[in-house]
């Protein structure tokens, strides 16, 4: 079997086109939809995603705006930063691009972002509703993935998936996003014993590991959904994901590249949550379970 490619970077222009329809409404009542993004440090990597966020809401209208801080930036006057943007009504969009440095507790940054504005999905409020019920801000990687299967017609409901990584950002909000689909899940994590009798039973597998082509071929059931969350820099300077595409892409049914799979998806679901965040600080959605899967 050589599987279908999930094309990450077509998905993203479907769901843009919906969110840019949506911006041009928000305009037209006097509203446009806003994000700041803070970085602070100079990382290479996280400089190219704040940049790469920053542009793709202005292709839809959206306002952005980077503050990039000084890796000497002490945790509370980060905290008056996220004090300001809380306030600012033309911001309704928070993100606090991750990881900061050591000295700083991203925690409770994260906990200084008000709930309304936590367009990352990571305070408690909204990873408790995620649990309990229903985000109104998925976390934008899992949100992603789950928005490719639907694209894509995957069935959810009574699939066994299981989720490699148990981060905060992907893998737990992932297996929660999974859950509430239908799906019976399993997270394994760098301390699983014999993973790969996890993965081979897998009809969705969901790599999030950050560790370059650990999902081998072998490790994966016939006809399996294959979604890659890694993005993991080679020596050589080239992108490559957490699962070996070449042995994986001749069992699997379906699988994300990367470059141009999960990755785009990320970005374009942290434009929806900010669209989201605008309608509902303006009132135009009621409740938190509006749109999401619709
Ligand atoms: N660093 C890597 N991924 C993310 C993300 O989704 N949000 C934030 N804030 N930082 C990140």
């Amino acid at each position: 079997m050589t599987a279908k490619i999930i094309d990450g970077r077509k998905i993203s222009e479907f769901y843009r086109a919906e969110y840019k329809l949506r911006v041009d409404r928000l305009i037209e009542l006097g509203l446009r939809p806003g994000l700041a993004v803070i970085i602070v440090g100079d990382d290479a990597a996280s400089q190219v995603y704040v940049r790469n966020k920053a542009k793709a809401c202005e292709s839809i209208g959206m306002h952005s705006e980077v503050h990039a801080l000084s890796a000497a930036t002490t945790q509370s006057e980060l905290l008056v930063w996220v004090d300001k943007l809380n306030l600012n009504p033309d911001i309704h969009g928070i993100l606090v691009q991750l990881p900061l440095p050591m000295h700083i507790d991203d925690r409770a940054i994260i906990e200084a972002i008000h709930p309304a504005k936590d367009v990352d999905g990571f305070h408690y409020a909204n990873m408790g509703a995620l649990v309990i019920d229903e985000s109104p801000f998925p976390p934008c990687t899992p949100y992603g993935v789950m928005k490719m299967l639907e694209y894509e017609g995957v069935g959810i409901e009574g699939k066994y998936a299981v989720v490699v990584g148990r981060s905060n950002i992907v893998g737990k909000p992932q297996a929660m996003l999974l859950l509430k689909a239908g799906a019976t899940v399993t997270v394994c994590h760098s301390k699983t014993k014999n993973l790969a009798g996890f993965t081979r039973d897998a009809d969705i597998l969901v790599a999030a590991v950050g560790r370059a082509n650990m999902i081998t071929g072998s490790m994966v059931k016939p006809g399996a959904v294959v979604i890659d969350v890694g993005i993991n820099r080679l020596p050589d300077g080239k992108l490559t994901g957490d699962v070996d595409f070449a042995s994986v892409s001749e069992v699997a049914s379906l699988i994300t590249p990367v470059p141009g799979g999960v990755g785009p998806m990320t970005i374009t679901m942290l434009l929806g949550n900010t669209l989201r965040a605008a309608e509902r600080l303006a009132g135009l959605v009621e409740t938190a379970s509006e749109t999401l899967f619709a």
